[in-house]
């Protein structure tokens, strides 16, 4: 069975992608983000999903899109940051090499609270912000394999501490 690589998942302005797509090149392998996938086949961006269909219809596009990419996807692949909130996503992701890029409040305010295209913390972005992760990390912690802290560090040495925690080693 095909499987990807390493799973990436953890809130909003963790590195997912930057980190993703560092460890990829290191890999000799090819990136992959739900968020994009999910973007390209409905010709519009997510913040315009939340606003026309909902959140919930959202999650059901997210799941069906995890779905086909660790089914097909043998390279790096990190999913939106909430993405681990429904089940059956979650159950997609047993056994995996699932890694969670973990963040604490001040960096998370740092680097996404002022950011509009992240709708989920236009207003009072670090009380948002608790209350999202408190409901969200034993979530992460869940399905995650390992846990990679990215606080005060560049996004290589975040790769470097995948790389490390799920013991693979550069192409
Ligand atoms: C979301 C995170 C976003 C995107 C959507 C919802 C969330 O992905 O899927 O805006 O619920 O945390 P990123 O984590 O890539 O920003």
């Amino acid at each position: 069975m095909s499987a990807p690589l390493i799973v990436l998942v953890g809130p909003m302005g963790s590195g997912k992608s930057t980190v993703g797509e560092l460890l990829a090149h290191r890999l000799g392998v090819a990136f992959r983000d739900t968020d994009a996938d999910i973007v390209a086949a409905q010709g519009r961006e997510i913040s315009d999903i939340f606003v026309e269909d909902g959140e919930d219809h959202f999650r059901d596009l997210e799941r069906a899109a995890v779905r086909s990419a660790v089914a097909e996807h043998t390279g790096v692949l990190a999913l939106g940051g909430g993405a681990i909130l429904d089940g059956g996503t979650r159950e997609l992701l047993t056994g995996l090499p699932v890694a969670y890029l973990s963040m604490d409040v001040e960096e998370a305010v740092k680097r996404v609270g002022l950011n509009t295209a992240r709708p989920l913390l236009a207003v009072n972005p670090r009380r948002q912000w608790r209350e999202l992760m408190d409901a969200r990390r034993p979530l992460y912690t869940e399905v995650a394999r390992v846990v990679v802290a990215t606080d005060d560090r560049t996004p290589e040495e975040v790769a470097q501490a995948v790389l490390d925690a799920l013991e693979l080693k550069d192409a």
